[in-house]
């Protein structure tokens, strides 16, 4: 058992809804009498989320966690190819997800768990994001793969916003389907042309309820057969006539997501305040910058920062703990050097490897005060030498 540290500063100090914030939204589900299975709150929770998102509630589908909307927007595009292909259920071809090495656990897990096989390449070294440029070079190499290659995943990279308008000329030269994994994205998300994306509202997230997660796609034709899927794959007469499994957010977590929304404004404009005053102590430091994209037009979740040279990371990591401020390199170095992760193919990871010896996630939280963040920037000050 790792030991539990008592950090004065830690990563994120989540502060959920209180029992009697949530408690007008229990007594509702008290006198509905619906628990789940999309009901009247988890309705009004999509209205609200539609609103904040700039979409129409049909194209919105909420699920039980940002895992679940990834695995549920793969699942429908393995169905749709089997389908067209008339490719048989037992047939022993492999299909294909390419995603960046650098991310979540979860964006991989997701592909497995839908029955993909996850390719792993390399980021571009600015934004240390998945290009189109990087996928087609790799098709180009591996034409064997090419054709079994029916999705590509780029991932935001702790909420900074993906080149959207790169992937739609992409989709329609290759046409392959785009997943697009907006996990750390409620604030920063930009509506899609074409593909679908995934966020999360776990704790962690710049908004979350505990557990939660919405898919956001372009038309609502397709969010009927994402809704089918989180809900065994059940037509109007409860059969399953395609695959799929239980993905429904519950009332009860809709009650805490929609309590945490009457507190966003609150939030994210204490956010924004705080992400202004971090700016401007870390420009004071010259070789370590703030991770590209991070600006004040969005409400941050983490603050990712990197070093201008590889560092010891476990010796910054302890030297900070020691003084009570909780460091983490959240995404390690890579999926691709995950023991479960390692039979999948992959390419020359040269930017990941360098830039997860260099990326750090410091505190950052909308109850975090400026002495915290002078803290937070005088350890990191010992490494500016
Ligand atoms: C990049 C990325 N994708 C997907 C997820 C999964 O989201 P959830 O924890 O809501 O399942 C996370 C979670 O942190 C993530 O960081």
């Amino acid at each position: 058992m790792v030991k539990e540290i008592n950090y004065d500063i830690p990563l994120r100090k989540i502060s959920l809804p209180k029992y009697n914030e949530v408690a007008k939204y229990l007594k509702k589900i008290d006198s509905n009498k619906t628990y789940t299975n999309y009901g009247p709150l988890v309705q009004n929770l999509e209205m609200m989320l539609a609103n904040h998102f700039g979409t129409n509630p049909s194209n919105l589908v909420i699920t039980t966690n940002g895992t679940t909307s990834l695995k549920t927007i793969l699942t429908r595009i393995k169905n749709n190819f089997r389908k067209s292909n008339l490719i048989e259920f037992n047939s022993e071809e492999k299909f294909y997800c390419i995603l960046p090495s650098f991310t979540f656990s979860a964006s991989a897990m997701s592909i497995v768990e839908s029955g993909l096989y996850p390719i792993f390449l390399d980021i571009d070294k600015n934004s240390a994001q998945l290009t189109p440029q990087i996928v087609e070079n790799y098709l180009n190499k591996n034409l064997n793969f090419k054709k079994n290659v029916i999705a590509v995943m780029p991932v935001s990279p702790f909420g900074s916003r993906l080149k959207k308008s790169d992937w739609e000329m992409f989709y329609f030269k290759n046409n392959i389907e785009i997943v697009y994994d907006e996990a750390w994205c409620f604030d920063s998300f930009i509506k899609n042309k074409v593909g679908d994306s995934a966020i999360s509202l776990h704790a962690t997230k710049s908004f979350g309820c505990g557990e939660g997660g919405v898919i956001i796609t372009n038309d609502n034709k397709k969010s009927l057969e994402l809704r089918k899927i989180i809900n065994f794959g059940f037509d109007q007469n409860r059969i399953s006539d395609s695959i799929g499994f239980n993905g429904k957010m519950s009332e009860y977590n809709a009650a805490i997501a929609l309590t945490a929304l009457e507190k966003w404004n609150e939030n994210k404009s204490k956010c924004l305040e705080l992400q202004r005053y971090y700016i401007k102590k870390l420009c004071s430091l010259s070789k370590i910058k703030i991770l590209n994209g991070f600006d004040t037009t969005f409400a941050w979740g983490t603050l990712p920062l990197i070093f201008e040279k590889k560092i010891n990371m476990e010796k910054l990591i302890l030297r900070a703990a020691f003084n009570k401020i909780e460091i983490r390199n959240w995404w390690k170095q890579g999926l691709h050097n995950f023991p479960a992760m390692k039979e999948f193919p992959k390419s020359c990871l040269e930017n990941t490897i360098s830039l997860t010896q260099r990326l750090i996630n410091v505190p950052f939280y909308p109850n975090m005060t400026i002495k915290d963040i002078d803290q937070v920037c005088l350890e990191l000050s010992h490494y500016d030498r």
